[in-house]
């Protein structure tokens, strides 16, 4: 599948759009069911929606612990509050984003990917050298942390720990990540530097996937491709999302996509089933850069939907204007971090110019 356009000289520039299939295990789009050991999967576009707006859906609960540690983390920051506590702690967040301009990290990012692939030899692997290390940095310059490059070492520990339900080694590692960043971070209380790392934390991982799986859908050796980047990524994070799916549970009984879900259901809205839903998309199996509408659920809705959708654009349009400029996938197999909701590629090797 393709598109027609007229490059220079009014030649014919066939686009060759990547063929993303579902990845394994990704469930067809039906009513909500419930899946014996990991409760009810909601799989269509509208009742997604429905869950990530609905207050009877919350997101579960998480334990604290001493104050600079991982759980005490997890516990201060936006992400995992109860209600209450989360419009004044997502305005932490939501305000230092606000001071950071889309174009500039989109410059950053693509100015620090020149630079390392400057520094590279003929190859490089996408995610090692730059997916994790480019975005961080430019997010820790702007958000004011000392020694930026420190700080992007650090939020990666602490993000391969954040979800919870982790090995407890990893965890004692990223305690020390935790009070590492804490002193990096500008002078300022305690609970709005939780928020400024978990900014960073929750850009670490899910950025990185989206820039890894551009780099393996769209660097084919053989086809450069022409549509703009920014729609190219798109139609990525709806066909391979890095953030599969997340997970709330209900607070009281709630009829959902005309299932009746008991309070205190475990319920996990796949954003990957639900973003190939054919009610919400036409053709959704097909990679279509610039299709219209906002249907795309990777970046969730509502209240606690993603606030930094437009720097994880930004950031990874930077590198991937890059990459298409100077690097072309080696054929080599896709392999991906173990995890139950993120999907971040292990490696992706490029040859560079
Ligand atoms: C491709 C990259 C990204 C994806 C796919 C993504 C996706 C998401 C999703 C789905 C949520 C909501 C989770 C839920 O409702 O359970 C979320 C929340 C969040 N994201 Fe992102 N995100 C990305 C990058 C970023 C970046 C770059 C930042 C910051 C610079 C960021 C900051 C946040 C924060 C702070 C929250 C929590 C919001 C709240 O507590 O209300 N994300 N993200």
């Amino acid at each position: 599948m393709g598109s027609e356009r007229f490059g220079l000289y009014g030649r014919a520039v066939i686009d060759v759009w990547p063929d993303i299939a579902p990845v394994a295990g990704t469930p067809a789009c039906g009513p909500p069911a419930f899946e014996p050991g990991s409760g009810w999967w909601v799989t269509r576009h509208a009742d997604v929606r429905a869950a990530l707006t609905d207050p009877a859906f919350r997101v579960p609960a998480v334990d604290s612990g001493p104050p600079g540690t991982l759980a005490w983390l997890r516990a201060s920051v936006s992400r995992f509050s109860p209600p209450q506590r989360h419009a004044e702690r997502r305005a932490i967040g939501v305000t230092a984003l606000a001071e950071l301009n889309p174009d500039e990290l989109r410059h950053e990012a693509a100015r620090l990917t020149v630079a390392l692939l400057d520094r590279a030899g003929d190859h490089l692997d996408v995610m090692r050298e730059l997916a994790r290390p480019v975005p961080l940095r430019v997010l820790a310059v702007q958000l004011g942390l000392v020694d930026p490059a420190a700080a992007g070492t650090a939020v990666a520990v602490v993000a391969a720990a954040y979800h919870p339900g982790v090995d407890p080694a990893l965890a004692e590692r990223a305690d020390r990540a935790v009070a590492a960043l804490l002193a990096l971070c500008p002078p300022a209380p305690l609970e709005v530097r939780a928020n400024l790392i978990g900014l960073l934390v929750q850009a670490c991982d899910a950025t990185a996937g989206l820039i890894g799986a551009a780099a393996h859908h769209l660097l084919s050796p053989a086809v450069p491709i022409t549509a703009r980047t920014a729609d190219l990524l798109t139609e990525v994070l709806r066909l391979d999302p890095p953030v599969r799916a997340t997970r709330r549970v209900t607070v009281d009984a709630v009829r959902l996509g005309g299932r009746d879900l008991p309070a205190g259901s475990a319920v996990l809205l796949r954003f990957d089933a639900a973003n190939r839903d054919p009610r919400a998309f036409a053709e959704p199996e097909t990679f279509r850069p610039g299709r219209p509408g906002a249907g795309l659920l990777t970046f969730g809705a509502g209240e606690r939907g993603c606030p930094g959708d437009r720097h994880a654009l930004a950031l990874a349009g930077g590198v991937l204007d890059v990459l298409r400029e100077r690097c072309r996938r080696t054929p080599t197999p896709l392999r991906h971090e173990p995890h139950p909701t993120l999907r971040v590629p292990t490696t992706v090797e490029v040859s560079v110019r």
